[in-house]
């Protein structure tokens, strides 16, 4: 049993990566058993969600989106807001009763949940049919612990790592679009954030690895990647390269397209602008997280650039990147976030005109200095600030969108829509959702598709047969 620690997950001392190569194979223990999986939080997640299938599908285990015939299910947990947490918990109490029917079904909990003390104790305590728990530094250790014979609840989280895991054997969602990861970890430690305590310290992935890794993911088809990290920027400091040149030679492979999440607005270098306005298979769509608008908050969040540096970084890139379209992520209520803070926020919104904005309440994180700062606004006024924004925000979403009415556009088909099935959908170059009329043999290209309605958060449109007038 290994338990997480706070002082542990602080740390950055260590400067040297171990890189880790995966060769094992398990044995089908679990043959003509299923599996259900459900990932909360963000695309890392998604992407280790892709990791774990594979161990699961290696045992022998099939997929099921009915968990009532699952014999393991599997969460994997995000950390970023008490509300996600709340989601899991609330889950737990579903699995705890299929639980006493079925005694044998194994429960997992996975992800950054794994990596909170509190977290950890609470399951100890109040969640005794959990069976596995394991962190986000050693997945690899998942399989293992599925073969155990249990008698005991099955804790094994470790708080930092110096290990970059090569060798996963992903089973991926799809077959157009893929993640790659590039990096893991955060050393930023923005005040409200639990990232850097439950991913660890930055460390890089080797640039051949990541090129090896898209050079096979085109071959078998891929149209698009999408390159991973907390903060981008920071790749290959580490190991003496850098986010710029990385993306250049992701771009010389010739994969049709590429975007990369998430960019800090601090070390946004000129460089990597240049390269992303050089090459046409890098798509113009940069989320660049502000926060706040607000000079005396972003200190207080500890985000190393004031409004005006944020500015000036916008609007070069909006100068030098043809086309490009940006989003971000806002949190209001910031312990000490004043009316006038508050306004600078809005500010800054009304001067950038946002593609689109993710916007958050502060959630308080155990164990971040943000949840140690005096907090004396109401959760009403929060509320009434939060409403405020998404207006703004949603204005300009949608007077991005208008742009596009009656234009013609190029989409990446990714599959059928969700919402209805006669239709499909897809992204642009600048990342907006495109819902497609059009027959299903377009489903992995792009194509040309003629907008024919704007709203705030999609597009419909019409597929363009090649050769049709427009
Ligand atoms: N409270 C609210 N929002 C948060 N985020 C990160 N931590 C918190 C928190 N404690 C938001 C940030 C980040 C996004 C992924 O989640 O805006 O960019
Ligand atoms: Fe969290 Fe800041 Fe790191 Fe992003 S850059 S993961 S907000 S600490």
């Amino acid at each position: 049993m290994h338990l997480p620690n706070l002082d542990e997950a602080k740390k950055r001392t260590s400067k040297n990566n171990i890189y880790k190569n995966l060769t094992e194979n398990y044995p089908k223990a679990y043959v003509g058993k299923k599996y259900f999986l459900r990932t909360y939080g963000c695309q890392m997640n998604v992407h280790d969600s892709e990791a774990i299938r594979g161990y699961l599908e290696m045992l022998g285990m099939e997929n099921t989106t009915n968990i009532e015939e699952a014999t393991v299910i599997v969460l994997n947990t995000c950390a970023i807001r008490e509300n996600a947490r709340d989601k899991v918990i609330g889950f737990l109490g579903k699995c705890k009763y299929l639980k006493k029917n079925h005694p044998d079904i194994k429960i997992v909990i996975a992800g950054c949940m794994s990596e909170q003390p509190d977290v950890i104790d609470d399951i100890m305590k109040n969640h005794k049919y959990v069976d596995i728990v394991v962190g986000t530094h050693n997945l690899d250790d998942l399989p293992k612990l599925l073969l155990k014979d249990l008698k005991k609840q099955e804790i094994e989280v470790f708080s930092n790592s110096d290990e970059v895991i090569e060798g996963f054997n992903y089973v991926r969602d799809s077959k157009i679009a893929a993640w790659v990861n590039i990096m893991f970890g955060c050393d930023k430690f923005c005040t409200y954030c639990i990232v850097p305590y439950t991913r660890g310290r930055e460390r890089s992935r080797k640039l051949e690895n990541i090129i090896e890794e898209v050079k096979s993911l085109k071959r078998d088809g891929y149209k698009e990647v999408t390159l991973l990290g907390q903060n981008v920027n920071a790749y290959g400091k580490d190991i003496g390269t850098s986010f710029s040149t990385l993306l250049e030679e992701v771009a010389k492979t010739g994969i049709e397209r590429i975007r990369f999440v998430t960019s800090h607005p601090w070390n946004f270098t000129d460089e990597m602008i240049n390269v992303i306005a050089k090459y046409k298979n890098i798509m113009p769509y940069i989320h660049l997280p502000i926060q706040s608008g607000s000079n005396n908050i972003l200190k207080k969040m500890n985000r190393r650039y004031t409004k005006e540096e944020y500015l000036e970084l916008f609007n070069k890139m909006k100068k030098k990147i043809p086309n490009v379209a940006i989003t971000t992520d806002i949190i209001v209520g910031f312990p000490g976030e004043s009316d006038e803070d508050f306004e600078e926020t809005l500010d800054v919104v009304e001067k950038c005109q946002f593609d689109g904005a993710y916007t958050f309440i502060f959630s308080k994180r155990e164990g971040t200095p943000a949840a140690l700062m005096k907090d004396n606004t109401s959760i009403a006024t929060k509320e009434k600030r939060l409403q405020r924004l998404n207006e703004l925000v949603n204005y300009y979403s949608n007077k991005s969108n208008q742009k596009l009415l009656h234009k013609v556009v190029e989409v990446l088909i990714l599959g059928e829509s969700e919402k209805d099935s006669k239709k499909l959908y897809g992204y642009t170059d600048t990342m907006k959702l495109v819902n497609v009329e059009g027959s299903k043999d377009i489903i992995g290209k792009i194509v040309k598709v003629k907008i024919t309605d704007a709203k705030s958060f999609s597009l419909d449109g019409k597929y363009l047969e090649e050769g049709v007038e427009v």
